[in-house]
């Protein structure tokens, strides 16, 4: 609820991405997007669910996330009536069919998780892909990725560590993306793997935000005040502290409003943490993130909009190049090239003509 990133272009380049999504082949596209990264069970999809501040992601120890999430958060508006404040969510694998059950949101990415990686905690490279609109959200695109694993269990193939990382990078990779680099409190904050893979793609730290989990479980004696503090490895963009529910509390069905209620208490309460309250809690990551966001997409816009331009012209030719050999695909090629130019010229002219719009506020 403290997030408000009031722009217009996101939901347009939201509309791009899945539009090159559709278009198949390797017509990636460097777009802003928030990726978390870290070793398995470091806390992830925890940390995701509750920026969304719904719970919809299967979480647990031991692998859970085994195929990328493409998360995009879509604000809606509510009517003056006040109708129209539904949230639900909606896979591009099942168009058209809404889920307002948030539970049943998790049963469908498991079994889709399943339908493609199998039952047997294998993995898989192709994306799900999920919306969420809601009047309460950001618009902004998260991922949540496959944690890092070292040693292969069930139907993981003996080099999975290789295959997750590279995985990790295809994602990180790109110039827009935002790596929220997840570490536990309660293993060596030193040995991060989070932070390892985020140096190799991000080295001067201009796009990892650390953030810092399970501090309510560290060792007695111990804190992570100085690694908040960035005095263990310093990073440009800085860490934030975060509690997110137990595994208890994951059986217990706590809600999420109950657990940034005692993160906030955790963090009022224990004295290692005098002082440092703008790095610590889910809601001051969110706050960062926005920060750091409208920053970001302002320095990628000019890249971007080259990027479309040139992304573009390959369509038109792969188009003209169907000739006349199937009339049902150059019908869907034109419709596709149509809806793309629409959505590019709109995001060009909100680049070139409406750039005050974007400022921070
Ligand atoms: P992922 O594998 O990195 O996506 O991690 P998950 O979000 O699935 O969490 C793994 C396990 O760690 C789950 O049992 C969570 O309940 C637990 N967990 C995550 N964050 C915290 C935290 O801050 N404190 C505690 N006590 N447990 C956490
Ligand atoms: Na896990
Ligand atoms: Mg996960």
């Amino acid at each position: 609820a403290a997030l408000a990133l009031g722009h217009a272009v996101i939901p347009i380049v939201n509309k791009l991405q899945d539009i090159f999504a559709q278009l198949g082949g390797n017509s990636t596209i460097e777009l802003p997007q928030v990726a978390v990264v870290g070793s398995q069970s470091s806390g992830k999809s925890s940390v995701l669910e509750a920026l969304v501040g719904r719970d919809f992601l299967p979480r647990g120890s031991g692998i859970c996330t085994r195929r990328p999430l493409v998360l995009q958060l879509v604000k809606t508006s509510r009517r003056p009536d006040g109708s129209g404040g539904e949230e639900y969510g909606e896979f591009l694998h099942l168009p058209k069919r809404r889920f307002f059950d948030f539970s049943e949101i998790r049963h469908e990415i498991q079994a889709e998780t399943d339908r493609e990686a199998g039952g047997n905690r294998g993995v898989s490279d192709k994306q799900i892909r999920l919306k969420i609109y809601s009047p309460n959200v950001l618009d902004i695109t998260l991922v949540d990725l496959p944690g890092i694993t070292k040693v292969p269990v069930g139907d993981q193939p003996s080099d999975i560590e290789a295959r997750i990382r590279t995985m990790i990078l295809s994602y990180i990779k790109f110039p827009s993306c935002l790596i929220l680099a997840v570490t536990p409190a309660n293993a060596d904050l030193a040995n991060s793997d989070a932070l390892q893979i985020a140096g190799l793609a991000d080295p001067d730290g201009y796009r990892t935000i650390g953030v810092i989990t399970k501090l309510d479980i560290m060792d007695r004696g111990t804190d992570a005040r100085k690694f908040l503090l960035g005095k263990v490895i310093p990073l440009r963009l800085g860490y934030v502290g975060v509690v997110n529910r137990s595994q208890e509390d994951i059986n217990k069905n706590r809600s999420i409003k109950d657990a940034l209620a005692s993160e906030e208490n955790f963090f009022r309460s224990t004295p290692a943490y005098n002082g440092l309250a703008d790095r610590c809690g889910i809601p001051q990551l969110a706050k960062k993130l926005n920060q750091i966001l409208v920053q970001h997409i302002k320095a990628a816009l000019p890249a971007l909009k080259s990027r479309i331009s040139s992304d573009l012209v390959a369509v038109a030719k792969e188009h003209a190049s169907y000739g006349e050999i199937t009339e049902s695909k150059a019908g869907q090629g034109a419709l596709l090239l149509n809806i793309l130019t629409k959505y590019s010229e709109a995001f060009c002219s909100m680049v070139e003509g409406k750039n005050e719009a974007m400022s921070t506020s």
